[in-house]
């Protein structure tokens, strides 16, 4: 029978996370658990910094970005003698089961742990919406209005100006923000991993707008494209006679109140995690795949191919252009 467990939230912080943390914890209480709020990911495990969590732990945080728990990235992790400093602290402190909550990385070492002893069980908490076991992470959506908000103002500007906006938003390696984005826009065009544009095409795009007398023109480019977007788009406009300016949306894209879709998304994530652990279950994260919520064993669903949203690439030639 199950007594204690912990959550803990690793990697890059996404909205959404706090409801998560708040599902567990109520959830393990309802179910007659002690909880425990491991501090600064991974970190804490290792450092034995966490607290016992009660109800009013998790009290007013839905709507509060960020985690409560705050996050890291340990790269030590990888390491076995590190991990087992954790498993010690952990099994001194009877902590039998974890919930992780972050992104591909932190699902690693939750399946490492799970294989010395300690049951884990890995959310998607992350703003790329690059985890193939899921249709969404926890994050993505909000991070999606908070780009939405952002660029419709540039666009005013863009539009008096008479200027081409470049305007490179997050997703680590996943064109997901700048896709959805750059579709919710109407964006001239967008640039990711999965719709690579040579420089050569958006030249000639640009070139053809301006004759169009289409004098203003918004590109959405996922980050890790371009080493510098800044001489990206000074060429652009050298080559095309836009006046072109770059922006870099940067970490205003990571912060912020969770929006409705991921703090419903978290609860239930977060409440089916704690099933999972009731059952015994260890080494694998939890999924949304069509609307239901979903577990895959942390190997498999490192392996499964992503989603490449081909009818939304198709969407880009026929109403973005
Ligand atoms: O993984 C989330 C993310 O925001 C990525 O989109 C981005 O590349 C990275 O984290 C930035 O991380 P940091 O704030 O640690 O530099």
């Amino acid at each position: 029978m199950l007594h204690k467990i912990g959550v803990l939230t690793s990697g890059g912080d996404a909205p959404g996370m706090n409801c998560a943390i708040r599902a567990v914890v109520r959830a393990g209480l309802r179910f007659g658990l002690e909880v425990y709020g491991i501090n600064d990911g991974y970190r804490g495990l290792v450092e034995d910094d966490m607290v016992k969590m009660d109800r009013s732990s998790v009290s007013r945080i839905v709507n509060r970005g960020g985690t409560i728990l705050r996050t890291a990235r340990l790269r030590e992790f990888k390491e076995e003698s590190v991990r087992q400093k954790a498993v010690d602290n952990l099994r001194r402190r009877g902590i039998e089961a974890l919930v992780v909550i972050g992104g591909d990385g932190s699902y690693m070492g939750a399946k490492k742990l799970t294989e010395m002893g300690i049951n884990c069980v890995g959310l998607p908490g992350t703003i790329d919406n690059d985890i193939a076991s899921t249709d969404y992470t926890i994050g993505f959506d909000t991070c999606l209005n908070t780009i939405i908000e952002s660029v419709d103002k540039i666009r005013d500007t863009t539009e008096s100006h008479e200027r081409c906006a470049i305007i490179e938003v997050m997703g680590n390696h996943c064109g997901d923000l700048a896709l959805f984005s750059g579709i919710a826009e109407g964006a001239e065009m967008i640039i990711t991993p999965d719709h690579p544009v040579p420089e050569e095409e958006v030249i000639r795009e640009l070139i053809a707008l301006k004759a169009s007398k289409r004098a203003m023109a918004m590109i959405i480019v996922c980050e890790k494209i371009y080493p510098n977007i800044h001489e990206f788009a000074e060429r652009i406009g050298q080559a095309t006679g836009f006046e072109t300016k770059a922006e870099v949306l940067g970490r205003v894209q990571r912060g912020g109140t969770p929006s409705g879709f991921d703090r419903v998304l978290a609860a239930r994530m977060g409440a089916y995690a704690v099933d999972c652990l009731l059952e015994g279950k260890g080494g694998i994260c939890v999924g949304m795949v069509n609307n239901k919520i979903v577990d895959y064993d942390i190997y498999e669903a490192l392996q499964l191919p992503r989603d490449k949203h081909a009818s939304m690439l198709r969407l880009i030639n026929i109403l973005n252009k």
